[in-house]
Formats: structure tokens, C-alpha cells, sequence
């Protein structure tokens, strides 16, 4: 029996599983009710008086390394299944999906960029503005067209409250809070009461242009936006001045571009003209600057506004500027990686 129970022992001690069923297994062996320890003890029965002391002390031993030996399998178990829920991190890393940055604040940016080159620092003003800002204050006669319903949203009439149409009263603001020299842009999101087509919408967005200071003339203005224009379309890019009307400047221009797609040979997108509309500017007009209490006597100033969609329609080459503002993430997505 002695034998028996030795190799009993060396099976408890030698056998190994992590498989919840295994060990079972092995629990009901040993310790079922038909088990091999239970049959010991019947055993136990008939044997002599004088060896029942030393069987039984082995049978202790076999019982006692049964349990121990179900114990240590039993945690052993649960360690390995919950190692193999764990985060395997030698596997190498998904990638995070990041999102793009819009092509309207590429182009913002890089006209921000642009012109903090040759000293433009930049400034903001508040969407909904009054008629001072945004009419008044800029030379607008009151009988001015863009003073109708048709063309701003009003938000509260007498006194009228409105969302800016253009960021120009943006000017009117820091020329009434600061001294000259200024020389700032002013990015911003404007609106018009418009019909949106495929070359307008009713929401879009500025960047203004402020420099004031003395002795400043309409040749610096020209080199200004000769700089824009080639540090933004290239260098080969040629730029042209057409006479104009704004309120608020006096003399008064447009600015075209040479046609970045055919380089002035004439394509559909200039409407084979080969030159493209970017913006209007011209010199801050006296009547401007004395509203907000800067001489007209000492100070000169030139001023300058464009669109950033438009920029945005000719450098990416997009044919309808609804897209710009419908956010379907398989468009944005072409622009991932640029800043
Ligand atoms: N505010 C004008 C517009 O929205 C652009 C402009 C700005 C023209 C500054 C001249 C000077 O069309």
C-alpha cells in the first residue's frame, strides 16, 4: 500500500495543467467520491494495528498535496486567463486617425503668415457689429445700397444691429483704440444676405489689411501686395490694378492675379482672360481716418480686403465653393498633412 501511495504522490506532484477542465479532471481522481483517496480509506480499513500509524500519516501527506496541489493549479489558471486578456504591448501601435485642418484655415493661415513677414501683426473684431462700424464710420452715404435688407442681415433695427458684411469695420476699430503707425490684418468670418451659388455663399470669410502711418502712399501698397502675390501664387505671378469704388478709400482698386492655372494664356477657370480678381484695396480715405480722431493732415494709409474662399477656390484649383462648407470628411481628408 506504502508503494501505492508513493506513486499516487509522484502523479499529484508531477502533474501540471492550466485547463480549467484538466484540473478538474484531476480533482475527481483523487478526491470524487469514487475517487482514489477515498478508496485508500477503505483500504485503510484492513491494515494492521501496528502499520496504521505510519499509512496513515502517508495518506495525510497524499491529501494534503492533493489540495495544495489543486490550489497552486487553480491560480495558476486564473493568472494565465487574465494575462491573455491583458494588452499584448510588444504588438506594434495602431495608428490614431487625426483629423486635417480645413482648406480655408490653410489659406488663412498662410495669409496670416504672409504679411507677419513684413510687419502685420494681427487683430480681430466682433461678428455682429453696429452701423457705426460697419457703415457710418466708414463713409457709407445713407442711402448706400449695402445699407439695405437685401444685402445684410439685420439682426435689430433703429438702432441697427448687424453681422458684419465685410471686415472692414474692423478698421474702424482699431484706428479708434490705437495710434499710428498701425499696420495690421484682421481674418474674420463675414456675411451677406446672398444666394448661394457655386461661386458665393452667404457665410465666407476676410482678411483685412491696415497700415498707417506718415508719408505712407499708394506705391506702398502696390509693393505690399506685389509681395503677396508672388510669396502666394509663386513668383512668376504678375499682379494689376483696376480703378475702383469702395466708401471708405480713395483712389480705389481691385487687384487681379496673373492666372495661376494657364499662367495668363487663358483657360476657363480666368474665363480666358488670364487674370483672376483677389481683392479690393486703395488709400484709407481722409474722411475715414478723421472719424476715428487720426489727422488726415499728418497720417496717409492704405487698406486692403480679399476673400479667403476665393484664394482658397484658385490655389486648390475647386470649381464650387459649397463644398468649402459641407464638411463631407472624403474632401477634407485630401488636405491631411498640410498646414
Ligand atoms: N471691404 C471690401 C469688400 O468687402 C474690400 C476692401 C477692403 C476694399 C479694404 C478696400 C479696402 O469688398
Amino acid at each position: 500500500m506504502i508503494d501505492q501511495i508513493k506513486s499516487y504522490l509522484n502523479e499529484v506532484q508531477s502533474f501540471h495543467s492550466t485547463s480549467p477542465q484538466e484540473i478538474e479532471n484531476f480533482r475527481i481522481r483523487f478526491l470524487g467520491k469514487k475517487g482514489l483517496l477515498n478508496s485508500l480509506f477503505v483500504e485503510f480499513k484492513n491494515v494492521p494495528n501496528t502499520e496504521k500509524k505510519e499509512i496513515g500519516q502517508q495518506i495525510n501527506t497524499l491529501k494534503n498535496a492533493i489540495n495544495e496541489k489543486i490550489q497552486e493549479l487553480k491560480s495558476q489558471s486564473t493568472e494565465s486567463q487574465q494575462n491573455s486578456n491583458k494588452t499584448d504591448l510588444t504588438l506594434p501601435a495602431e495608428n490614431e486617425p487625426v483629423g486635417s485642418r480645413h482648406p480655408v484655415s490653410i489659406v488663412r493661415n498662410q495669409i496670416c503668415e504672409i504679411f507677419n513677414k513684413i510687419g502685420f501683426t494681427i487683430a480681430e473684431g466682433p461678428e455682429i457689429e453696429n452701423d457705426w462700424h460697419l457703415f457710418s464710420g466708414l463713409n457709407f452715404p445713407p442711402e448706400h445700397p449695402a445699407r439695405d435688407m437685401q444685402d445684410t442681415f439685420f439682426i435689430e433695427k433703429n438702432p441697427d444691429i448687424m453681422l458684419r458684411t465685410h471686415t472692414s469695420s474692423v478698421q474702424i476699430r482699431v484706428m479708434q483704440s490705437g495710434k499710428p503707425p498701425l499696420r495690421q490684418i484682421f481674418p474674420g468670418r463675414v456675411f451677406r444676405n446672398e444666394a448661394i451659388s457655386a461661386r458665393s455663399h452667404c457665410i465666407f470669410h476676410q482678411v483685412e489689411g491696415l497700415y498707417i502711418d506718415e508719408n505712407v502712399s499708394f506705391a506702398d501698397l502696390k509693393q505690399t501686395l506685389v509681395f503677396f502675390a508672388r510669396e502666394m501664387f509663386g513668383m512668376d505671378s504678375k499682379i494689376r490694378l483696376r480703378p475702383s469704388y469702395f466708401p471708405f478709400t480713395e483712389p480705389s482698386a481691385e487687384m487681379d492675379v496673373s492666372c495661376t492655372i494657364c499662367n495668363g494664356t487663358g483657360c476657363n477657370i480666368c474665363k480666358y482672360t488670364g487674370w483672376l480678381e483677389i481683392l479690393g484695396c486703395g488709400m484709407v480715405d481722409p474722411n475715414v481716418l478723421d472719424n476715428t480722431g487720426i489727422s488726415s493732415e499728418q497720417y496717409t494709409g492704405f487698406a486692403f480686403g480679399m476673400g479667403i474662399e476665393r484664394i482658397a477656390l484658385l490655389k486648390y484649383q475647386i470649381k464650387d465653393i459649397r463644398i468649402l462648407f459641407e464638411n463631407d470628411i472624403r474632401f477634407l481628408h485630401q488636405f491631411s498633412g498640410t498646414i
